[in-house]
């Protein structure tokens, strides 16, 4: 497993993340057995949202991480915020509650790192620093980032912050490469020279931001798995061959695609079974090719000129 060192910080976090929004179709001893599984394979973060499961989710964790006898000083608890029914909410008064109820439920007395979750249109960034100051101040938080957010939302919250946001989580996978298409076709009029992102990996990677790759296996927003997928046949036919070749599981050689890339990003792991965590987990530092990585984005339906 590869660990990334936080400049100016503490952390030192595993590449592979257990991701845990799904974690509530796990029974408590399912959830502590999954747990242990992550940690056997060198996990050491842990991804949450207040909103996973409607909070379910982080109170299973904390009571099947317990009976795994987890110590908390070994492991990195992330949570998220903002999102509300219907709406986003970056106000003070709704973060520092949250926040509340995210280390009520996860019984802890402090969080590793708080995620804004999704850009809130309304939000005033004074106020939002304001409550990060507050939560910093208080030892409730030890680090911030935000998730879906542009180079210039992420710059309003500095603005007024007074450390540096240290993580933005963004959706990235081989169905999924926004991130960098337009990267590879600067100045062109191909439809993939359009700019979606803000130029966020970039700026992420000036700014010595971690970028950290949400639904690494998913199509679409939520619609399934390419992998074994007919539709993505040419693409799991590269994969299977690379799996033969580095004699690792397919779900390993999807990650290393993500780690390959040398932004030093994370993959988060939202599989319930605790084996394909474990296979997923191999893919932590495959050393692709530079054309075997170019091989599968090609293979994945995308086009270099
Ligand atoms: N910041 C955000 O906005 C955001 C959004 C979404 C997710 N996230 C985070 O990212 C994590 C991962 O998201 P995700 O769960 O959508 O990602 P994922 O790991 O791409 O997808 C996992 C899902 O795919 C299923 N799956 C089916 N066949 C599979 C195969 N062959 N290999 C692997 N998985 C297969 C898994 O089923 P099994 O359980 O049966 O393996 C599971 O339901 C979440 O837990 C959460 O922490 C963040």
């Amino acid at each position: 497993m590869k660990y990334i060192k936080m400049k100016g910080t503490s952390l030192e976090l595993s590449n592979i993340i257990m991701g845990c929004m799904r974690l509530n179709s796990l029974s408590l001893s399912e959830a502590e057995h999954h747990i242990a599984a992550a940690v056997d394979a060198g996990i050491n973060v842990f991804d949450h949202a207040d909103i996973y499961g409607g909070g379910e989710c982080e109170a299973l964790f904390a009571r099947a991480a317990a009976d795994a006898g987890i110590a908390r000083d070994k492991i990195i608890l992330q949570s998220k915020c903002g999102i509300r029914k219907g709406y986003y909410d970056f106000s003070k008064e709704y973060i520092i509650s949250a926040v509340d109820g995210i280390l009520t439920r996860l019984n802890t007395d402090y969080l590793d790192i708080l995620l804004l979750h999704r850009p809130d249109a309304l939000a005033d960034p004074e106020e939002t620093a304001g409550a990060l100051e507050m939560l910093k101040k208080s030892g409730k938080v030890r680090y911030f980032g935000v998730s879906n957010h542009n180079p210039g939302q992420i710059r309003l919250i500095e603005k007024y912050f007074g450390e540096k946001l240290l993580f933005n989580q963004l959706q990235f996978s081989l169905a999924h490469t926004l991130l960098i298409d337009s990267g590879m076709a600067v100045n062109t009029g191909i439809p993939q020279a359009e700019e979606r992102t803000g130029g966020t990996l970039e700026y992420c990677r000036l700014k010595d931001i971690t970028i950290q790759a949400w639904s690494p296996f998913q199509k679409g927003f939520f619609e399934g798995t390419f992998l074994g997928d007919q539709q993505y046949a040419g693409l799991n036919e590269e994969i299977d061959n690379l799996a033969k070749k580095y004699d690792v599981p397919p779900v390993a050689i999807a990650v290393a695609w993500i780690t390959r890339h040398p932004a030093n990003m994370q993959v988060i792991l939202g599989t319930t079974k605790a084996a394909r965590l474990q296979e997923g987990c191999r893919g932590s530092e495959i050393p692709l090719t530079r054309k075997e990585w170019y091989d599968l984005y090609r293979a994945a339906g995308n086009r270099i000129l």
